[in-house]
């Protein structure tokens, strides 16, 4: 499709005058910063839980099988847990030592088990059981897709080859960009590297080996089609809502 393509979206749905028209950063208001300012709760230095699967172990079959998510779950996630409990326990010990001789050590630890905790948490909750789920985006979401995508398939497309194409283990997540208000899939190589600052992951697939290879051995694309029988639209969206209300500005 043309880049200078103007594209369809339901009248009166976007604000900023819809594709095309970049945001006025001065013409943004926006409240004083204050503890309170962030409706979202805040986790303190090395008190992270591991959050409770939002259904059973059994509860994605037949796409993902009962072990797999068990093992997933319990063991691979609860990992990136305990590891950026300590990661940020050893970093607080530092500052408060004024020793940094191990900081990189430490640094690498809280990327590596931060990424994992929150990936995994979003992943978990971007599925839901194929009796229960949204099966499709609704309309406004779709004019988003639409805006930044082209198309649903479109996205859909880019986004399976974006996990199909990851070198080694990674995944690939639909992002709300805030810093130029639209969707992007980006590939997440390790999800320690190749972060873009300031994007927000939305929706996120994992494609470590021990996601899928139980059910599906080396078959990643087989893997891929099943899940997409399992992404919940409503935790899409509310992500979506929740990650608008940040802004990225451009210019001062
Ligand atoms: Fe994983």
């Amino acid at each position: 499709m043309s880049g200078n393509k103007k594209l369809e979206s339901p009248a009166g749905s976007l604000p900023n005058g819809g594709p095309g028209q970049a945001p006025d950063s001065k013409a943004i208001p926006v409240a004083p910063l204050s503890l309170t300012h962030s409706r979202c709760p805040r986790v303190d230095i090395g008190q992270h839980d591991l959050p409770p699967l939002p259904y059973p172990y059994s509860a994605l079959e037949p796409y993902i099988g009962r072990e797999t998510v068990r093992i997933h779950h319990d063991i691979h996630h609860k990992g990136y847990v305990t590891g950026l409990n300590q990661a940020e326990l050893e970093l607080s010990r530092q500052r408060d030592g004024g020793d940094f001789a191990l900081n990189r050590y430490w640094e690498e630890q809280l990327a590596f088990n931060g990424s994992g905790h929150i990936l995994h948490s979003i992943y978990w909750t971007n599925m839901a059981p194929p009796s229960a789920r949204k099966p499709s985006p609704g309309e406004a979401m779709l004019a988003w897709i639409n805006i930044s995508f082209g198309s649903l398939d479109g996205f859909k497309g880019q986004l399976t080859a974006a996990a199909e194409q990851v070198q080694g283990s990674g995944w690939a997540a639909l992002v709300w960009n805030p810093a130029w208000q639209r969707l992007e899939v980006l590939q997440i190589r390790r999800h320690e590297n190749l972060t873009e600052w300031g994007a927000i992951p939305l929706l996120v697939v994992d494609v470590w080996e021990h996601a899928y290879y139980l059910d599906y051995q080396n078959r990643r694309a087989e893997y891929l089609k099943a899940w997409w029988n399992l992404v919940d639209w409503n935790d899409v969206e509310r992500r979506m809502a929740l990650a608008m209300d940040s802004c990225v500005p451009l210019v001062r």
